[in-house]
């Protein structure tokens, strides 16, 4: 429950329910800390049972209050695992989902205009009084330094299908277990590209296969253990991006498009500070980035993007949002013939870029 100006909300993060109510129904809600009824709520109020129960039913239709004879929802039974990250994680999580996009054509005029106003803050920080040291400048030439400076956001794509051995090297790069670890709390613990926090690795891959060469399109869990796609859904019927990433049409061509979610039960057995759905989170980074290295190490066409359409990926995956939910998702497809730069989205004013000498070493 908070503020938020003068209204009162009150925000249920097992349920996604969000409503302003009357402040007057935070001591209803504290009354009923246990199982009683209404007339026992109107004694202690000192008000009419017809009071009482207009204040009774509001709630419960929100679902703020529920009734003993009804079962909590298996949402409900999930979020109580998060029991001690809670209320900070739960509604955080909740609070972040199914967000809607603004268009980024207008986004981004919107923010064009702001700028006139309202500059953006500086992109880099400084300690003006401080002494400074010069750094030799860094090596650009080697295969290394050059996937990491030729990283880039593509958003456009080749028509050609994505070679099956393309795929299966990007997933095993990123989630592949390459070696098991024992220890005295774990039979097996999973070694894999990325570090993970206390190796409990709750990050898991989903693939939307669209056009990967020799398999079939639709959803796949990826089991970094054997090396294997296990098809949880074919195609729907007209399955477009924007039902997984709105307001982003130009990943329409991308022929794989990845899902990162996490499996909190992982990190609950181990952390019990919600700390550790931040850890979740940056796990996520960790392997989306060595998704799109690995991309650019293969010559391909990568892309990462936070505008996710939570609740529908889960929803096709089978996922329930809570106990496990999807985080990132990532995308490849081939560079589309002659384009050497990255692509902006199409109605986006131009992007001049310049090579910084500072740090890096000419090419
Ligand atoms: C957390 C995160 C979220 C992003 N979300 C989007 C997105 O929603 N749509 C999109 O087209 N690109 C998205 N991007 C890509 C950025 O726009 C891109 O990284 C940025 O413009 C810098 O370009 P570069 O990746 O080529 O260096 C995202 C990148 C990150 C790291």
């Amino acid at each position: 429950m908070y503020w938020r100006g003068r209204w009162f909300f009150v925000h249920n993060y097992a349920t996604g329910r969000v409503a302003t109510l009357p402040a007057a129904a935070a001591p209803v809600l504290q009354f009923f800390d246990g199982w009683s009824t209404a007339a026992e709520y109107a004694t202690n109020a000192g008000v009419s049972t017809t009071v009482a129960q207009t204040a009774i039913s509001q709630l419960l239709a929100n679902e703020f209050l529920h009734s003993s004879t009804r079962r909590p929802s298996p949402n409900e039974e999930a979020m109580a695992r998060w029991d001690r990250w809670n209320p900070a994680a739960g509604f955080f999580h909740d609070a972040t989902r199914d967000v809607r996009f603004v268009d980024p054509i207008e986004g981004g005029r919107a923010l064009r205009q702001k700028a006139r106003t309202v500059p953006p803050p500086p992109p880099i920080k400084r300690y003006p009084r401080a002494r400074t040291y010069d750094l030799p400048r860094v090596e650009t030439s080697g295969e290394f330094p050059q996937v990491l400076l030729t990283r880039r956001t593509w958003r456009q794509f080749g028509k050609r299908p994505l070679p099956l051995a393309s795929l299966a090297a990007l997933l095993g790069y990123t989630g592949g277990v390459h070696k098991w670890a024992r220890t005295g709390s774990d039979k097996r613990m999973p070694l894999k590209t990325s570090p993970s926090g206390g190796a409990r690795h709750p990050i898991e891959l989903y693939v939307w296969a669209r056009r990967v060469a020799g398999l079939p399109a639709g959803l796949y869990h990826y089991g970094g253990d054997r090396h294997q796609l296990e098809r949880i859904r074919s195609p729907r019927a007209r399955v477009g991006i924007e039902r997984y990433l709105p307001s982003q049409p130009w990943y329409d061509g991308a022929a794989a498009i990845i899902f990162f979610s996490a499996v909190y039960e992982r990190y609950l057995w181990k952390y019990t500070s919600a700390r550790a759905y931040r850890a979740t989170l940056i796990e996520a980074g960790h392997q989306c980035q060595t998704f799109c290295l690995a991309a650019t190490w293969l010559g391909l066409a990568p892309f990462c993007t936070m505008a996710l359409a939570d609740s529908n990926i889960e929803h096709d995956l089978g996922l329930d949002g809570i106990a496990e939910s999807v985080l990132y998702a990532a995308g490849v497809g081939v560079r589309p013939s002659g384009a050497d730069v990255q692509s902006m989205p199409a109605g986006s004013p131009p992007m001049r870029v310049q090579a910084n000498r500072r740090v890096f070493k000419p090419c």
